[in-house]
């Protein structure tokens, strides 16, 4: 396969615009490693991990890999001055934020020399990223597992409108899963796509047995965008899920969904397999995926439909 040569891969140093989503209690150092070792960007999902971890992960993660990955910091981790330090430390050399404000902690990576890359939801906050001066935006549709944006744009609409809103490199997230879907993306402007749900079924994902042969069981209309009055999160419909209806059912407000949500609700369905009382956040586009692969097969599975594709394009008869 030959290496693909665009904004998004110089700026990385990969062979493939196609970035391995950072996930918590899915994207540890062997998923990150597998994927970069394939040419595309891995990426350690740091917000699941205490920061003795995460040095921990990105220490076996240099050891695995010669070539680039990075560490996704959901900025609103409570102990993120921590993670920051681990990662200046550690010589990580590309950071992806998410949920949060940008304007925090991006100059503080950029005076260390760390790329830095922000997830939006809204071309608004798409232009404060780039104000905050992010090297490139990943733009995150409704269709995403995981937290996601209040608005509910889609990754089709998300992308021209993110592209149109700043200059840096636009990567589509979001309902990506296939390399017709990822040419679509890129048709749309879009220089990259980073794929979640679709590594979440890879043998390297941590994530348990269980919640994987969910994800594939997994048909459309199963998963949905809840608890939007706390932090919007897609994820599927499950007993979980249920008592969380009923309780929004009721009116009630932020601290009862605190309550019902805990601390490790997360970890109970992703990474311990409790299907039942356990949070399985996954996108839409599980309903598209029907086997678990290693992970170094998906960036070329994903890399070779995506070429048959810019060959033939569209159906006509
Ligand atoms: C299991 C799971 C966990 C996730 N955890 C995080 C996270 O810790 N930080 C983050 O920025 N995004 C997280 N996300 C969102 C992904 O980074 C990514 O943007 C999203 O999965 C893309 O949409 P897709 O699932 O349709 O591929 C998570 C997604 C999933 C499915």
């Amino acid at each position: 396969m030959t290496p693909f040569k665009n904004r998004i891969t110089h700026l990385f140093g990969i062979d493939y615009p196609i970035i391995q989503a950072g996930m918590i209690w899915a994207s540890g150092w062997k998923l990150a490693s597998a994927v970069s070792n394939a040419g595309g960007l891995g990426i350690i999902g740091s917000g699941s991990m205490y920061p003795d971890v995460l040095k921990e992960h990105i220490g076996k993660c240099k050891e695995a890999t010669s070539h680039p990955f990075a560490v996704n910091v959901p900025l609103l981790y409570p102990d993120i001055d921590k993670h920051i330090r681990t990662i200046i430390e550690e010589g990580v050399k590309i950071v992806f934020t998410s949920a949060g404000n940008p304007k925090t902690w991006t100059r503080v990576l950029k005076e260390e020399g760390i790329l830095v890359v922000h997830v939006v939801s809204s071309s608004k906050f798409a232009r404060k990223a780039e104000e905050a001066g992010c090297d490139a935006i990943v733009a995150e549709g409704f269709e995403a597992g995981g937290h996601n944006g209040r608005e509910e744009t889609t990754t089709m609409v998300l992308v021209p409108a993110v592209v149109n809103a700043v200059k840096v490199p636009v990567i589509a997230a979001g309902g990506i899963a296939t390399g017709r879907q990822m040419l679509a993306a890129m048709v749309m402007g879009a220089e990259g796509v980073q794929m979640g749900s679709r590594f979440v079924a890879s043998e390297e994902a941590s994530s348990h047995i269980a919640f994987k042969n969910t994800v594939l069981n997994a048909q459309e209309g199963d998963t949905v965008l809840t608890m939007k009055q706390l932090t919007p999160v897609r994820l599927i419909r499950n007993s979980f899920y249920e008592q969380v209806r009923q309780v929004e059912e009721k009116g009630a407000g932020i601290e009862a969904l605190k309550i019902l949500l805990g601390r490790s609700r997360a970890k109970k369905g992703m990474f311990e397999g409790n299907l039942d009382e356990g949070e399985l956040e996954i996108g839409q586009v599980s309903s598209l995926l029907d086997r678990i692969l290693p992970a170094g097969e998906i960036v070329k599975k994903v890399w070779q439909e995506f070429t048959g594709g810019l060959q033939n394009p569209i159906r006509i008869l």
